[in-house]
């Protein structure tokens, strides 16, 4: 959130940084094995044939590098990424002037693509398929349909709701990798990777410590550490002690298991004022002043994940290991 209240300077500057952390080879992409693997094959193949790489999407909770697989993915294909996003192509004419003016094997990212609306996304059906649009010119009886050929290219979409996707569109992607939180170990390697870059010297105990609060996610990972380093550098000398960490873990009010202080009021908000559930997300929502898109993709995965949190037709319901967690007496039943 804070790195949100930044001047347009500030931003450019975070930006070039973020630009060093990403990583720009699979070798350097860490974790998510499983999708590695299976891609490494399908990109060697494809360079094998001299094609472009089949359609890939990508889904899972933000943060856990989507973006910077699909760049990844361009970059082991020697192509360049185009990047836009599902919310941004709001007429079909949007897309097709997206489409005609890529190059030959480009990758054409489309982020938050569940947000496509359903003409834009009929126009990219074929594009998918037979790598051409058709397009209407004229109004009224002088209208006539017109079909364009594409340059073949790569779609990778990307997605936090994979369900919401419509069943034509998923089924037009020739891979479907999900990405999974990241173990404790994975994120303690990015986080010493990244600490690299920043020229900071960080103890493993402290890379570990960091990664155990990062709730599996490496962007909150990276964000951790950078103000982890702010108080060692202003607190300490600079080195990244596990001492400087855990206090300043606490001064950031991420607990031991990463949750902070908006999965507090959303936990607290249940348990307080509807007795741990059941209760609706638009209840929550409103309980806790968070939209209620971003409760759903930002903080109730995680908190499924942990088992914290279930969800049960009749609404949410906290769970006992979270009344443990906080050292609360559960409801009575
Ligand atoms: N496997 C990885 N290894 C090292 N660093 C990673 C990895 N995955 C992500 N990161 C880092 O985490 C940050 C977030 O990744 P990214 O922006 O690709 O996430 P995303 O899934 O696209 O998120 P969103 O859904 O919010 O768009 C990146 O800056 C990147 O440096
Ligand atoms: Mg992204």
């Amino acid at each position: 959130m804070e790195e949100r209240m930044v001047s347009a300077d500030m931003q450019s500057a975070d930006d070039s940084i973020e630009q060093r952390v990403r990583p720009q080879q699979l070798a350097q992409y860490i974790g998510q094995e499983k999708v590695k693997k299976n891609l490494d094959v399908f990109i060697e193949a494809a360079k094998m044939r001299e094609e472009c790489l089949d359609h890939v999407l990508l889904y899972g909770p933000p943060g856990l590098g989507k973006t910077t697989l699909s760049g990844i993915i361009a970059a082991e294909m020697g192509v360049q990424m185009r990047t836009t996003s599902g919310p941004a192509i709001e007429r079909p004419g949007d897309l097709a002037a997206i489409l005609t003016a890529l190059e030959p094997g480009d990758v054409l990212f489309i982020d938050e693509i569940h947000r496509l609306n359903r003409v834009v996304e009929e126009v990219l059906y074929p594009a998918m398929e037979d790598f051409c649009i058709d397009i209407v010119i004229g109004k009224g009886p002088a209208a006539r349909s017109v079909r364009l050929d594409l340059p073949p290219f790569t779609l990778v979409g990307a997605t936090t709701r994979a369900g919401m996707l419509s069943a034509p569109l998923r089924d037009r992607f020739g891979v479907l990798a999900r990405l999974e939180y990241y173990t404790e170990a994975e994120l303690a390697l990015i986080v010493k990777r990244t600490a690299e870059i920043f020229d900071t010297v960080i103890e493993d105990a402290a890379a570990i410590e960091v990664a155990r609060r990062s709730r599996g996610t490496p962007r909150i990972a990276n964000r951790l550490l950078r103000r982890v380093r702010d108080f060692a550098q202003v607190k300490g000398d600079g080195t990244v002690s596990l001492d400087v960490a855990v206090d300043a873990l606490q001064q950031l009010q991420v607990d031991r298991l990463g949750l902070d202080h908006i999965d507090h009021k959303l936990l607290y908000g249940m348990i307080e004022n509807y007795r741990g559930g059941p209760v609706g997300l638009e209840t929550i929502s409103a309980t806790i002043g968070e939209e209620p898109e971003t409760i759903e993709d930002v903080y109730e995965p995680y908190l499924l994940q942990i088992g914290f949190i279930q969800r049960t037709p009749r609404g949410r319901v906290v769970t006992p290991a979270c009344y443990e967690h906080f050292q609360l007496e559960g409801p009575e039943q």
